[in-house]
């Protein structure tokens, strides 16, 4: 298959980042969070080196990630959807016996970030995807998360907050407050990014015991 060229990258980076700023206007947390990582991507890191493509099994979620989104991320959406398959996928979790199925449903690819193609230590870029039916346990890290749903419904849970957001909507997860997500008929693709005093710490999960996991 032919190589995706750089300019996609740059075209899919910048469309990612014009859905972010479409959240500055709500003068909170959320666009107070926004306007950070906008000003640490500006410039963008250079490219360190080439995509390596790192096919994962949850990608097989990927089209139906695509027919589940809504008029407010179609032109993301249709930019993603040519480059899906070229994406460095990727699942950082160390296995759990008692979730043994996990790795096979979500996956992430990291566009901009400490081991990322555009490499940074202050910032990080990408996209998550949790296939049906899939819980993804509860789990925490030191930096600050901005997700932006881009196509799926899912219950997140941050703290003791719950919601659905829709496509097009914003989930900030402050530092080291334990989050989680559990999708149904849908998978879920979302943006996210990191920010803070230490993008370098992988999240953990905090729960050795999730609730049952279905594929
Ligand atoms: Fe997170």
């Amino acid at each position: 298959m032919a190589s995706i060229p750089f300019s996609a990258w740059l075209s899919l980076i910048g469309l990612m980042e014009a859905h972010f700023r479409r959240g500055l206007a709500g003068r909170d947390a959320v666009s107070e969070e926004i306007a950070r990582v906008l000003a640490l991507l500006e410039p963008l890191p250079p490219l360190s080196g080439p995509f390596p493509r790192n096919r994962q099994p949850a990608t097989r979620h990927l089209e139906a990630a695509f027919q589940a989104g809504s008029a407010a991320t179609a032109d993301l959406l249709a930019t993603i959807r040519p480059v899906a398959s070229h994406l460095p996928w990727r699942y950082s979790y160390t296995k759990r016996k008692d979730a043994p199925g996990i790795g096979r449903n979500i996956a992430f690819a990291e566009l901009v970030g400490p081991k990322a193609p555009f490499q940074s230590d202050r910032v990080c870029l990408g996209l998550t995807l949790i296939g049906p039916g899939t819980l993804y346990p509860a789990h925490a890290h030191p930096a600050v998360e901005l997700y932006y749903v881009v196509a799926g419904m899912a219950e997140w849970t941050a703290g003791e907050n719950a919601q659905r957001p829709a496509p097009g909507a914003f989930v900030l997860h402050p530092s080291q407050v334990v989050h989680s997500m559990r999708t149904d008929a849908e998978p879920l693709l979302a943006v996210y990014s990191w920010s803070g005093d230490d993008v370098k710490t992988l999240s953990a999960y905090t729960s050795p015991n999730p609730s049952p996991f279905h594929e």
